[in-house]
């Protein structure tokens, strides 16, 4: 062995190692995946369909961007061309984002705990991380106005937010949006944007207009069921989007994920029904379990949050035992995707043995 290999960037020992792993014996019994904020509906037929048919072509590189779909983006969302940006995932979005838009020692506002990729991409980037605490689970965005200083460059805004589920009214977003500085980045993810509508909701591609400082991240892994696809797309006016563009893998959204995003598109109407039968099931579930003595924040996405600072690991444990995996934040809380009704039920039974047991 050389006594110099060589030796990864230093932010890399910041970063959470993934550590390779033999594949797992299927597990027995029935589980129910809860801790992915996963579509428990199937895929549509009109979708498979697409996937079928771009799979007679998988002989071939995709597009070096799936020119379709942005085509197809930009003419839903009323915006031009050149403002749609895709990616494998808003994930890879976020990675074009942090190799485009950050330098080493800026520093990226964003609240905590909020969606797990932003310490990371941060990180990755040499720039340092301004952590936010959340006020009742919420974004205090007084506070986060207040943590701008002249190094910050960019703010991450995860609306509604992960992992607590909760929003902020419209005005409120707007009157944060309106003291940012106009060169600061603010990255508003709207993952869960369909499952939270209404008169007083946000909408970043609306808001996104008169700001050429926003970037709006979607995706078409929640509600338009297709997370094994892996394919998202941001809104944001031309210079960073092309920039964006610039930090993109070529040909990094597939064939297959293009036609089925496509297709998903085209069937908007009936995914917006099975939304609305998952935001159902959402407020079925809250109800049921504030009921019996659970505190839960309201959510506007498809899970629930249930904080239960030290009790989260073993709570979490003793539903895995009946087969439902949650996400665990140890010391902090529990992030429950909302699951097919029987995943639901057995929930519900699961939470109330667990809190008779307490
Ligand atoms: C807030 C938020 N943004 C982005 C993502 C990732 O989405 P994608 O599957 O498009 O990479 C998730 C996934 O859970 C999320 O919760």
């Amino acid at each position: 062995m050389s006594a110099h290999p060589p030796v990864p960037r230093a932010v890399l020992d910041g970063i959470p190692a993934y550590v390779p792993k033999p594949p797992q014996p299927p597990a027995t019994g029935t589980s129910y995946r809860l801790f992915l904020n996963e579509n428990p509906c199937p895929p549509l037929p009109s979708a498979l369909a697409a996937v079928s048919r771009a799979a007679q072509r998988t002989n071939l590189y995709p597009g070096i961007f799936p020119d379709e779909l942005t085509d197809a983006l930009a003419r839903r969302l009323d915006v031009p061309l050149s403002h749609v940006v895709t990616g494998p995932g808003s994930v890879g979005i976020y990675q074009q984002i942090g190799q485009a838009m950050l330098s080493p020692g800026d520093e990226v506002v964003y609240a905590w705990p909020s969606f797990e990729a932003y310490p990371i991409v941060v990180r990755m980037a040499g720039a340092v991380p301004v952590e936010v605490p959340l006020s009742d689970a919420a974004h205090d965005l007084e506070a986060m106005a207040a943590a701008i200083t002249p190094r910050t460059a960019m703010v991450l805004l995860c609306e509604p937010n992960n992992p607590t589920g909760t929003a902020v009214g419209a005005a409120e977003l707007k009157r944060f949006l309106d003291r940012v500085p106009e060169h600061v980045t603010v990255v508003l993810d709207e993952a869960y944007f369909e499952f939270h509508r209404g008169p007083d909701a946000p909408d970043g591609v609306e808001l996104h207009r008169d700001r050429p400082n926003l970037v709006v991240l979607r995706t078409f892994s929640k509600a338009y069921g297709l997370a094994g696809l892996r394919v998202g797309y941001g809104v944001a006016h031309p210079r960073i989007a092309e920039a964006l563009r610039k930090c993109a893998v070529p040909c990094g959204v597939s064939r297959i994920a293009e036609q089925a995003a496509l297709a998903a598109l085209d069937a908007e109407d009936e995914l917006l029904r099975q939304v609305a039968g998952i935001t159902a099931e959402r407020e079925r579930l809250r109800a049921a379990l504030g009921a019996r003595g659970w505190t839960l924040p309201p959510s506007g996405t498809n899970f629930l949050w249930l904080p239960l600072g030290e009790d989260a690991a073993p709570v979490a444990a003793a539903l895995e035992r009946t087969g439902l995996l949650v996400r665990a934040f140890p010391g902090t809380g529990l992030r429950i995707t909302v699951g097919a009704p029987e995943a639901n039920d057995l929930l519900i039974t699961a939470l109330e043995g667990i809190r008779s047991d307490r």
